[in-house]
């Protein structure tokens, strides 16, 4: 995955193209590079990070420009592969996100023809291709090459001598800023929050024509118009305020991610969104797809509806559910996705459309492709997530799975009115980990000298464990797994020793004793035991060798306050390992491929 962006305006480019590609290191940042159109096309790339190239690069002129933060997948990270891409008269630069599947036959074709490639790259193709399109428009070229290619491309492209840019998508997210005298291509949304906060989303293979005054869009040759959207973020959100790392400061927003979801829901448990519409089939069973983080989401979810709703929940990873066959009759689906383009998730969902079934997405992102291709959005208060590892927008997830579970609960009114209390003192309660977090520090470093940590929970507190598995191996590169606490002794004890810690999330609830059990089992093994435990809780302490106490909340909340924990532990421990916490190697914030 990359980061690409376009500049067309009354100022100089350069710094433009580089703010906003500074904006999308957290897509990759293995090499970067930029294209501005002035006295001809000049070309800065290198096997760099943008905040290195900045240093490198004279000052070009031009107020039009292209640009790119690359993740290699095709090619090794070098400047010769880095984008930028010109054909073979370096008049028409070109930057891409996606995979080009048919780019070997593209290139040998061109190559018999007489043009000359100098990387190792699919996207190369492109630029040569238009070259050979090209009489006199840019944008019919451009159309004209993109029949040639298989695969998935966001695209914007920069000719010498025209004052435009010629935007196309495909299977990769793309958006158009709109200024005043001055319009962005890129690939997301916070790249461009410094300049404007309004913006067109471009739909599956349009092709769009950019000048500084304004945006034409095509669809299959006919001129068609897309809405605008205004983004409800500031420029400050996505700026890391002072923290270290942006993981740290969104996991430092959480009360106040909670406070706003709630607040956009409204004071009383009412249904803030039509379920009821999509019920029309007589629902008999839910059904939650996503990925990542957001399946754990979902995993949470499963236990407060199956609890508050009395209905059936299956969860599938939505990477798995496209590749068999499924039993959906009087099912009500819903989707989870901050990003709102994750390609499994869109994928499934188009699935379960094509299906007969409605689908509700649940998604961070206004104007994000699941909330135009869903039959429902409901939106989460995250704010822009900028890590790479999701924090706020998974605590956002599991209070809009809350709100929804209440909203439509079979429960008596009194232990709904208990929640909403209880769901209402959750900023506090979070800010009481916050203000307390100390001992997580020093669990977390500790933890840090280790290579291999297990994470074990019980019932809702199981994906839970899963979760504080995932984020601790995406940000420190410690292998670790998360297990329901009761399937330990079915194999993974064969690995319990000494050197191997376990992270155990205790709750008070039903699942209680059988923890207590699970902690002195694996103490017999000799492993360490570091336990989540209620304030108050002594039994525990007696066992483990290090105790976390988080505030009491009502049972089915725990996973909030526990999550957090497991973040901050998560951070301290990469943190101490030097790990770049905010963008892991190898990941990318929003995964546009399958
Ligand atoms: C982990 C993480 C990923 C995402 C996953 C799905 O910290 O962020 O596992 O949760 O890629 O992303 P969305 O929710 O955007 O569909």
């Amino acid at each position: 995955m990359c980061g690409i962006v376009g500049y067309i305006g009354n100022k100089p480019a350069q710094p433009v193209l580089f703010k906003c590609l500074a904006r999308l290191e957290y897509r990759g940042y293995d090499s970067c590079g930029i294209a501005v159109a002035g006295n001809g096309i000049d070309l800065q790339k290198d096997r760099l990070r943008v905040g290195e190239l900045v240093k490198k690069v004279p000052l070009l002129e031009g107020m039009t420009g292209v640009g790119h933060t690359r993740w290699a997948t095709c090619g090794e990270p070098s400047a010769a592969n880095a984008h930028p891409h010109l054909d073979c008269s370096g008049c028409i630069a070109v930057v891409h996100n996606g995979i080009i599947s048919n780019f070997q036959e593209l290139q040998q074709q061109l190559t018999d023809e007489g043009h000359h490639f100098l990387s190792q790259t699919d996207t190369e193709v492109l630029p040569h291709l238009i070259e050979k399109y090209y009489q006199g428009n840019l944008e019919e070229a451009v159309a004209a090459a993109l029949k040639d290619i298989e695969g998935s491309y966001a695209i914007v492209v920069l000719r010498e001598g025209e004052s435009k840019l010629v935007v196309a998508r495909k299977d990769s997210p793309l958006i158009v800023g709109i200024g005043d005298q001055e319009n962005f291509a890129a690939s997301d949304v916070p790249a461009i929050l410094d300049y404007t906060n309004r913006v067109v989303y471009l739909e599956e293979e349009d092709i769009g024509v950019i000048t500084n005054s304004g945006i034409e869009i095509r669809q299959n040759g006919s001129v068609i118009r897309r809405k605008e959207h205004k983004i409800p973020w500031s420029v400050d959100e996505a700026q890391k305020a002072g923290y270290e790392h942006f993981m740290l400061k969104e996991i430092h927003e959480q009360p106040r991610v909670i406070r706003d979801t709630l607040i956009g829901y409204g004071h009383e448990i009412a249904p803030i969104i039509d379920l009821e519409s999509m019920r029309d089939t007589g629902t008999e069973a839910m059904l939650f797809v996503a990925c990542g983080t957001s399946y754990h989401a979902g995993l949470v979810g499963k236990c407060i509806f199956e609890e508050l709703l009395g209905i059936p929940v299956r969860v599938e990873l939505a990477s798995e559910f496209n590749y068999y066959p499924q039993t959906l009759a009087k099912t009500m689906s819903i989707v989870i996705t901050q990003s709102g383009e994750t390609a499994d998730t869109i994928k499934a969902t188009r699935r379960l459309q094509e299906k007969g079934c409605h689908v509700l997405a649940i998604t961070n992102v206004v104007g994000s492709t699941i909330s135009r291709i869903a039959d429902l959005t409901l939106y989460t208060q995250a704010g822009p997530e900028i890590s790479v590892a999701s924090t706020k927008s998974f605590i956002a997830e599991l209070v809009a799975l809350y709100w929804l579970a209440m909203s439509y609960s079979i429960a008596d009114i009194k232990r709904l009115a208990d929640m909403l209390m209880t769901l209402r003192q959750l900023p506090n309660t979070v800010q009481q980990v916050l203000d307390n977090k100390s001992g997580i520090k020093q669990c977390g470093e500790y933890l840090a000298g280790y290579d291999n940590i297990f994470f074990i929970g019980r019932g809702i507190n199981y994906p839970v464990a899963l979760e504080g598995a995932l984020k601790l191996k995406e940000i420190s590169y410690i292998h670790a797994e998360g297990y329901a606490a009761g399937e330990l002794k079915h194999g993974p004890f064969a690995l319990l020793d000494k050197d191997t810690p376990v992270v155990a999330v205790v709750a008070k609830d039903n699942t209680y004793e059988a923890m207590l059990n699970n902690i002195r089992e694996i103490k017999t093994r000799g492993a360490p035991v570091i336990a989540l435990v209620e304030n108050g809780d002594e039994s525990v302490g007696e066992m483990a060798d290090f105790v976390i106490s988080v505030p009491k909340v009502g049972l089915i909340f725990s996973p909030i306050v526990n999550s957090v924990v497991l973040q901050l532990l998560a951070y301290y421990a990469a943190e101490k390992r030097g790990c770049p916490i905010d963008f892991p190697r190898n990941l990318a914030k929003s995964v546009t491929v399958e």
